[in-house]
């Protein structure tokens, strides 16, 4: 029995760009998303549809997907992943968590090019042996989509459990219809998220990574308590 307590994988949990080429076995996937069903869903509802890809069916993927990125075109998005304007103080964390992405593979501002190459990255897993689309019925509002959330969260914390890493991916939303086909889904269905599966790579430079935390009290207040 593994003996990760709690802390330790929301601790530990991080987005993983860099994977090695080691497959991931099936029984392991399956496990950790049998156990995140007991994520919980306002009113149980249980709105998550997954997807997940290997093996040749993920190289055979990889290739469709690698052709569409030749064309530079995305496919009409089916959700906005951030509001038009993003305000303070959300703005710079968005900025600052880029940034210091970027420092850490040399990539400056000003080399458009090169953020854009380690963007397509998102478009092959970072090469993870293990690739996971999260979706739901477009008849869904916000609760269900934060359910789906909780659900992804679930398998990211039960993957570190297992010796894995993963980095939950909302840059597939620029191919729902990329997806949608390859995996079969409804033509109701709304893809929210993929996200890279696999072991890490210890010697790649974005697994340095530690991202920053706004401190407790910068969002929280206490009603109530005797301090
Ligand atoms: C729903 C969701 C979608 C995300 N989409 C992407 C993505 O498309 N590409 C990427 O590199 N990181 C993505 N991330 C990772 C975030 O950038 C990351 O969680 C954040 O910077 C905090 O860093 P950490 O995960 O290492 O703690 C996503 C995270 C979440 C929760």
């Amino acid at each position: 029995m593994n003996s990760t307590s709690v802390s330790e994988a929301v601790d530990r949990r991080m987005s993983v760009r860099g994977f090695l080429p080691k497959p991931v076995p099936y029984d392991i996937v399956r496990e950790i998303l049998d156990k995140a069903r007991r994520a919980p869903s306002g009113g149980n509802v249980q709105p998550w549809k997954v997807n997940v890809v290997a093996g040749e069916a993920l190289t055979k993927f990889n290739a469709i997907v690698a052709e569409k990125l030749q064309t530079m075109e995305a496919e009409p998005a089916q959700y906005e992943v951030y509001p038009p304007k993003l305000w303070e103080p959300h703005r710079s964390y968005r900025f600052k968590t880029g940034e210091d992405l970027y420092a850490l593979i040399n990539i400056p501002r000003e080399d458009k090019m090169g953020r854009l190459q380690q963007l397509a990255k998102n478009f092959q897993f970072f090469g993870a042996p293990v690739g996971l689309f999260f979706s739901l019925d477009k008849k869904f509002g916000p609760p269900q989509w934060s359910d789906v959330g909780m659900y992804m969260q679930t398998v990211m914390l039960l993957a570190i459990e297992q010796g894995l890493d993963t980095c939950a991916q909302e840059a597939w939303s620029r191919y729902p219809e990329t997806i949608k086909s390859f995996c079969d889904l409804d033509d109701d269905a709304v893809v929210f998220s993929g996200m890279a599966m696999g072991y890490r790579d210890p010697d790649h430079p974005l697994n340095r990574l530690r991202t920053d935390r706004a401190a407790l009290d910068e969002f929280t207040t206490f009603h109530g308590f005797d301090e």
